[in-house]
């Protein structure tokens, strides 16, 4: 089924998500929604606090247009190792019409339970990194926007205001 996804300023966005305990039907079926949505979008990545789920299970697929999918599935995801530095444009199904150069590692060593209950690493590089990266934020309540420089962060919100008040 595809999930509302939420978007910013939404306070659910800003909550810290907890691990999960056991992967019983109601998580497999979470993940098969999470997958249709960000699917369906589409996009690269969806957290569960990104359709209201607060609970640490990400889903990523940055396979191009021609190629089949490869969806990862990665629940209570950790970063267990992260080295060199990325600059490269993000945007986020949460923050629509938006995109802004992020600064992340470059390299990061994932390491997460897949929907089987198996331990999982994942050694990611380029754009696998920086959506672990991503994803993984926002299981911390963290949107790419609050990594932008406090100047930038204000060019942000002013528009997002902008944007909403057009809206209405
Ligand atoms: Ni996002």
């Amino acid at each position: 089924m595809i999930r509302t996804i939420l978007t910013y300023p939404n306070p659910e966005l800003k909550k810290k998500s907890v691990p999960i305990t056991v992967i019983n039907d109601s998580v497999r079926e979470l993940i098969r929604d999470m997958a249709e949505t960000m699917y369906d979008a589409p996009g690269v990545g969806l957290a569960a606090p990104q359709i209201g789920v607060h609970q640490r299970v990400i889903v990523i697929d940055i396979s191009g247009k021609d190629e089949p999918p490869d969806l990862i599935v990665a629940i209570n995801p950790v970063i267990v190792h992260a080295e060199g530095e990325a600059y490269e444009e993000e945007g986020c199904l949460s923050v629509p019409k938006y995109a802004a150069n992020v600064r992340r590692h470059a390299r990061v060593i994932v390491k997460a339970l897949d929907p089987d209950g198996a331990e999982k690493t994942w050694k990611a590089d380029d754009l696998l990194a920086i959506a672990f990266q991503h994803e993984i934020d926002h299981l911390d309540g963290i949107l790419f926007v609050d990594h932008l420089s406090v100047l930038k962060r204000e060019l942000f919100q002013r528009k997002a205001r902008k944007a909403a008040e057009e809206g209405r």
